[in-house]
């Protein structure tokens, strides 16, 4: 059986002033005014053979998490509550331990809570080729064509034509910096890392201890300590805390020789920052995305929200302005990864 794996754990601060500590984006309405991206991204799962999904989220997130699910009609979820962020590698063993219970030869679909995927039958084509292939002890990832050096994605290089749609891993890099990026692109041989795998719990774990033995042991006693009532699990938080902080690319797809690459092209976006939302939001005629009370004249290539009052614009374009109660951003739509340096500047000035 396939179980889907929710990953809620992220800040999103690029996304501030909407997304904050207590209200991160992966709960917000942002694409789509009727759902979270959490919501989205299990209501795109509609039509699939699944089992229950396996939440993992951080501790203080857990009514919002259970709201957001009853709002579905999901009453058997397993919600994974994590005392604090320990990134994406620790989380996934904790809900392969959790699927482990359930099912002895569970696949998990991991999947991020913060990606658009705009064609659902391409995606839920592929989620079956992949299960497919994890059958087979493999770690599946799926390869998006990449359209220009962005730095921010995992880079896969596609190795060995496998079947009709899947490839090996020659080479998997997280994050590369600007100009190692720039070579992959021109070699046309690399895609990038979407952020989802498909893997049995079984494979994925013993390729965990393989390459991060100790983020392994310290997720399982972590795991094994838990406690909860019936609605949350509590990840044990002074052997959680003991745990080596990593991302599963890190951790595990840079280091494993054991992984597949499957192409995806079903309109995927990471929403990670501002100029992002506005790529995969509708546009108007001067190519503006506003949302809430706002005027705009002369303005183009613009994203401006407002959540409390009026906001009017003259002028301008590239650029982004948020408004809520407390903050407003207003930045050069070229530049929004860096809204996460004010964010540690808050922070930092407590
Ligand atoms: N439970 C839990 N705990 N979830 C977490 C944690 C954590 O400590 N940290 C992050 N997450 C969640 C985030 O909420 C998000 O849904 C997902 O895990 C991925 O984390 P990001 O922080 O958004 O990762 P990324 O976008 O920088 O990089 C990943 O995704 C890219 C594509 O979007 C990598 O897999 C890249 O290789 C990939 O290209
Ligand atoms: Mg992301």
């Amino acid at each position: 059986m396939i179980h889907p794996i929710l990953l809620c754990g992220g800040v999103g601060s690029r996304l501030w002033p909407v997304s904050r500590g207590l209200f991160p984006k992966q709960y917000i309405n942002l694409v789509d005014p009727d759902e979270s991206m959490l919501q989205q991204t299990i209501s795109r799962l509609a039509g699939l053979e699944l089992a229950p999904p396996i939440v993992v989220c951080n501790d203080e997130h857990r009514f919002l998490v259970a709201e957001q699910l009853r709002q579905l009609g999901i009453d058997d979820a397993t919600i994974l509550l994590e005392p604090m962020g320990r990134n994406t590698g620790p989380a996934v063993a904790l809900a392969a331990y959790a699927a482990q219970l359930k099912d002895d030869t569970a696949t998990l679909l991991v999947l991020p809570a913060d990606h658009v995927i705009e064609q659902h039958h391409s995606f839920q084509a592929v989620v079956a080729q992949a299960a497919a292939v994890a059958e087979q002890d493999k770690l599946v990832t799926f390869g998006i064509v990449a359209s220009g050096p962005e730095t921010g994605y995992g880079y896969i290089e596609r190795g060995e034509k496998l079947d009709e749609t899947s490839f090996a891993v020659a080479r998997f890099v997280e994050k590369p910096n600007l100009a190692t990026a720039t070579e992959y692109l021109a070699t046309g041989n690399y895609d990038w890392n979407s952020g989802m795998f498909v893997f049995k719990a079984n494979t994925f774990l013993a390729e965990l201890n393989h390459c991060a033995p100790q983020m392994a042991a310290s997720t399982k006693l972590a795991f094994d300590n838990r406690g909860g009532d019936m609605d949350f699990i509590r990840i044990h938080a002074e052997d959680f805390a003991a745990c080596p902080s990593d991302s599963i690319d890190y951790a595990v797809m840079e280091k494993t020789d054991n992984a597949v690459v499957i192409p995806l092209d079903a309109g995927w976006s990471d929403v990670g920052a501002w100029n992002s939302l506005w790529e995969v939001s509708e546009q108007d005629d001067n190519a503006n995305v506003c949302r809430g009370d706002v005027m705009t004249h002369n303005v183009s290539n613009s994203y401006i929200r407002s959540d409390q009052r009026l906001v009017a614009a003259v002028g301008v374009s590239d650029i982004v302005v948020v408004e809520t109660a407390d903050a407003v951003l207003v930045a050069d739509k070229n530049q929004v990864q860096d809204v996460k340096h004010i964010v540690n500047q808050l922070k930092a000035d407590g």
